[in-house]
């Protein structure tokens, strides 16, 4: 299911700017091998945000090979990190390359393993936490944001449409689990959330 009008989606992609090297590449290689990045329409949105708030201290759950983070990285200040994790050795590499030609190295810490537990190692105060793990391991996630995340700072989960299998009469483990999450970030008194659809549909959750 298209969670856009694929009308609405095709204007509003037509009417960002086109992306320079080494965003064009990524996105290139995703197209060719239907990785699943968070694509340009979420990226600006992410780069908004990281400006709007000043963020400086960014983790993200599951990086790929560095899409999503390289577009805060870009709305960082000097001092300002993004901390990536992906289980796997060559998306560290790739992204390292990445962020290397788009002269940002210096604002990247790539960790390999199971990313919750290098989050879990990590102590915050984060400015923003980007969630884009397994979805079955999302609802597990929000305490360990919960106690990371800076007042006022943002909690950002992809795919929390799920392409329209949130509406399917059968759930996969998958789906339940987005649904279980989805719920629970509602229910959660501490945080103010709201979905944007966009692309896959994205929850976007202030702490109070
Ligand atoms: C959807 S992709 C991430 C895309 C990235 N956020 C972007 O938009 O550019 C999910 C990535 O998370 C990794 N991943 C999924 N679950 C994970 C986990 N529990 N621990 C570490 N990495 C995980 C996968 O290897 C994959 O590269």
């Amino acid at each position: 299911m298209n969670i856009l009008n694929p009308k609405i989606n095709e204007y509003i992609e037509g009417a960002i700017p086109a992306r320079k090297p080494p965003f064009d590449e990524m996105e290139a290689y995703a197209k060719e091998h239907g990785f699943p990045i968070i694509g340009p329409l979420v990226g600006t949105l992410l780069k908004q945000i990281t400006h709007s708030i000043k963020a400086k201290r960014i983790f993200e759950l599951g990086s790929g090979y560095g899409y999503s983070a390289l577009w805060m990285a870009q709305a960082l200040p000097e001092d300002g990190k993004v901390y990536l994790t992906d289980r796997k050795e060559e998306n560290k590499e790739m992204a390292v390359r990445h962020f290397e030609k788009a002269g940002l190295l210096d604002k990247m810490e790539f960790f390999v393993g199971d990313a919750l537990e290098i989050f879990k190692e990590h102590d915050g105060p984060f400015d923003i936490i980007l969630n884009d793990i397994d979805k079955t391991g999302y609802p597990e996630t929000i305490p360990f944001v919960k106690e990371r995340l800076k007042s006022g700072g943002y909690f950002i989960t992809d795919n929390v449409l799920w392409s329209g299998r949130i509406f399917d009469d059968e759930l996969e483990d998958s789906t339940k689990a987005i649904l279980k999450f989805t719920k629970k970030l509602y229910d959660d008194s501490d945080f103010m959330t709201s979905i944007i659809p966009l692309r896959d549909g994205i929850s976007v959750a202030v702490k109070l």
